[in-house]
């Protein structure tokens, strides 16, 4: 559930408004989760604009006003806060200069396995790869070493003649930053090792769960933003300029790789590069363990050698419950091939060893009540049912919501209103319904329909072809038209401040504005009307109005939203109209009054504009036409006195937009079904938008668009940290919006 804290904070310690908490709490879940991934996007980019290309696109009273808006968001919205949030990370960014070190070795990553059939999968081609019989056949000479998977932040040591000489964390695998100072502070690092040893020691950093407790209470008293988990707090203590700080912060650490300079040659096999060698006498990552250990290191005790696969799976087992019980975090299991040698025969694909795999537990998994189904209008009027839970806790925070996406899944699902059901967080973020527990039914659970009137407005629903999408037709439904005032004046269009959800459903209910060239037309009194309103607010959010009087065409255009165009098309469109329509007085009606003619006499010349496709020029026509829903929307601007700042004529088209897309330097990998794209669409809309569309996810995926069947690739983004984002999150972004 939404929660309202008005005491929240942002990171530079002061309030955050609560009218914009409150704004936040009010929003759908889905919609909240929505603005939140579009919000995260620009400030994303805004960063890497200042921090690495030393170029801002925003001003610091933009970014701050777009960062307090994220902070409402996850102030309200607790489940939002992810460690990829740039809340979580605003620190180690301002942080971030630390000198680079190249690894000596590159520091590599593991694959995932998701079930037990995928550590047998591992196992076999282990077996293949060594020559080995094949299960259930007995392998005597392969045994496997389970530790687990501490939840931290890689590290690597340099030790010279058992001296503590520099610290790095992982980075790009190939270089991470200088941390030694901070990695001194860290009791668990010795700073002399027992014997006189020149070796690579590599590791996590982890911070202990009492700690984290520890650390979140002083900073809830200080009033500081607080950290997500203490993976996230781990890493922003370690990457602290000043080591007094990370001093404070008792972090702790476990190795778990020995590289020793003087190993022996006959493990630098040829063509078999990284292989972790030890010292002679050490052949085994069970003995490189328990020589970490008498080197001095901390080694976690929670380990085993000598399994086959079917005594790793128990172990496995064991502490996916027993996890729970221990001061620190872990995810997962790491399964390693023992023997240095088999290691060595077997090497690496990609970045990844073959002789390792790391084994992820399950989704936390809770059982709840699905006490209601309740369908929601979104702004193009189709039908979301949302599910009504009963209120849980899941991977560490309160759930009443989820999206059922439509009828189909719920279908699906086999879902009854009343059911028991199982609820998982996807990525441990997006709330999901797995299913109802058939046994716990009583009798009295019913099957849930979708309305045949509009839950808002009382218009007969429409039933879309192919039955997956059900809408409300009215085109001034409440629902449908709030949100498309909302769209209009969001980010992605007008970008008016302080025209929140709340303002609007007022603006709209007392029937201020019932056009949007009505918002153009309002008073200070008129909004010092409104509730939770005083005069100063009411100022505010006029003079934003006013400003935004002149925002660019395109904006104008995006905030529409027409069916089909988003933020690229509108560049498009508007570097069009540009040309066509001579510069002058009364510029916006006179571009209304050519979009309709062409709309409606020879609507072949919008498949013209470049960058334009057959469908897109379509919904426009079907939009501008003289009769069609855009009918006077232009030139009700034009009469309310807006006055959009028209592009210089250009040639249309020509890969400009591309590179300045809201996709532009995003790297987005599609997978399962994408409701409303095929696959091929779906990537042509990244390029479009200027990213780049890639077929496989690594650290390099900025975003997974993900359906259902996405399968492995989802897992791997999870893995990862990536961001996932659903069809209407998709949607979003390609529209450069969050509203
Ligand atoms: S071994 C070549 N062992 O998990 C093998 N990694 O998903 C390198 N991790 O980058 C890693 N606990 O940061 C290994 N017992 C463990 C681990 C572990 C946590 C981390 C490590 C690695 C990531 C791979």
């Amino acid at each position: 559930m939404a929660m309202t804290d008005e005491s929240a904070l942002g990171t530079d310690g002061l309030p955050i408004d609560p009218a914009l908490i409150a704004e936040a709490a009010a929003l759908e879940e889905a919609t909240a989760t929505e603005r939140h991934a579009a919000l995260s996007v620009e400030i994303e980019a805004a960063n890497t604009a200042y921090y690495e290309a030393d170029a801002p696109i925003l001003t610091d009273a933009e970014w701050d006003q777009r960062f307090r808006r994220l902070v409402a968001l996850e102030a309200a919205w607790p489940t939002l806060i992810t460690p990829s949030s740039p809340t979580q990370r605003v620190g180690a960014q301002l942080a971030g200069t630390f000198d680079e070190v190249r690894h000596r070795r590159p520091m590599l990553s593991l694959s995932n396995a998701f079930s037990h059939d995928e550590l047998r999968a591992f196992d076999t081609r282990v077996r293949r790869g060594l020559g080995l019989p094949q299960a259930p056949e007995p392998a005597p000479d392969l045994t496997y070493v389970a530790e687990l998977k501490i939840d931290g932040l890689a590290i690597t040591l340099r030790y010279e003649r058992g001296r503590f000489f520099q610290g790095a964390t992982r980075g790009d695998g190939a270089t991470g930053e200088d941390v030694t100072a901070n990695l001194r502070t860290i009791a668990s690092v010795p700073a002399r090792l027992t014997e006189p040893a020149t070796v690579d020691a590599r590791g996590e950093v982890y911070m202990p769960k009492t700690e984290f407790a520890r650390i979140n209470a002083e900073r809830e008293e200080a009033g500081l933003a607080l950290y997500a988990n203490p993976r996230n707090s781990g890493a922003g203590s370690l990457r602290q300029k000043d080591p007094a700080i990370t001093a404070g912060r008792r972090l702790s650490t476990w190795a778990y790789q020995l590289i020793e300079d003087d190993a022996a040659p006959t493990l630098q096999l040829a063509g078999t590069a990284a292989v972790d060698s030890a010292a002679p006498g050490v052949a085994s990552q069970s003995a490189a363990l328990d020589r970490l250990e008498a080197l001095g290191f901390a080694v976690n005790p929670n380990r085993q050698a000598g399994l086959d696969i079917e005594a790793v799976i128990v172990f496995t087992e064991t502490w996916r419950d027993e996890r729970h019980h221990l001061p620190y975090e872990t995810d997962g299991v790491v399964v390693k091939v023992d023997r240095f040698d088999q290691q060595a025969r077997l090497g690496m694909v990609s970045r990844a060893p073959r002789w390792a795999i790391a084994y992820k537990f399950p989704p936390e998994q809770v059982e709840t009540v699905l006490e209601d189904i309740v369908p929601y209008v979104g702004r193009t009027g189709t039908l979301t049912p949302v599910a009504h839970l009963t209120a849980v806790k899941v991977a560490g925070s309160t759930v009443t919501r989820a999206t059922l996406h439509n009828l189909d899944e719920i279908g699906r699902k086999g879902l009854l209103i009343g059911d028991h059901v199982i609820l998982q967080k996807a990525g441990d973020v997006i709330p999901e319904v797995v299913g109802p527990i058939v046994a716990k039914r009583t009798g009295s659970e019913r099957p849930f329909a979708m309305p045949a009137a509009c839950p808002v407005c009382g218009t007969a629903i429409v039933q879309d072809e192919g039955a997956v999408r059900q809408y409300c037709p009215n085109l001034s439904c409440p629902a449908r038209v709030s949100q498309e005032f909302q769209h209009f004046v969001g980010r992605g269009g007008m970008d008016i401040e302080g025209a929140g959800w709340k303002v609007l459903e007022q603006l709209v209910a007392t029937g201020l504005i019932k056009t949007r060239g009505d918002f153009y037309r309002l008073s200070v009194e008129d909004l010092e009307g409104l509730d939770r309103f005083a005069r100063k607010s009411a100022e505010n959010l006029h003079a934003s109005i006013q400003i935004s009087r002149r925002r660019p065409l395109e904006r104008i255009i995006a905030g529409l939203g027409i069916p089909q165009v988003g933020f690229t098309t509108a560049i498009e469109l508007a570097a069009w109209l540009a040309v066509e329509v001579p510069a002058g007085d009364d510029w916006l009606r006179r571009a209304a009054a050519l979009l309709e003619r062409v709309a409606t006499e020879e609507p072949e010349r919008f498949a013209e504009v470049a960058g334009i496709g057959p469908t897109v020029s379509t919904a426009l026509a079907a939009w501008f036409v003289a009769d069609g829903p855009g009918r006077g929307v232009l030139q009700d601007l034009a009469d309310a006195g807006v006055e959009p700042e028209v592009p210089s004529p250009r040639p249309a088209g020509g890969g400009e937009s591309a590179a300045t897309g809201p996709l532009a330097g995003k790297t987005v990998v599609v997978s399962g079904t994408i409701e409303g794209y095929s696959r091929e669409d779906a990537e042509q809309a990244v390029r479009d938008a200027g990213g780049k569309a890639s077929g496989s996810v690594s650290t390099k995926t900025d975003y997974l668009v993900a359906g259902p069947g996405a399968g492995s690739k989802l897992a791997k983004a999870e893995t990862l940290g990536v961001a996932v984002l659903d069809a209407a999150a998709f949607r979003k972004l390609l529209e450069g919006d969050d509203a």
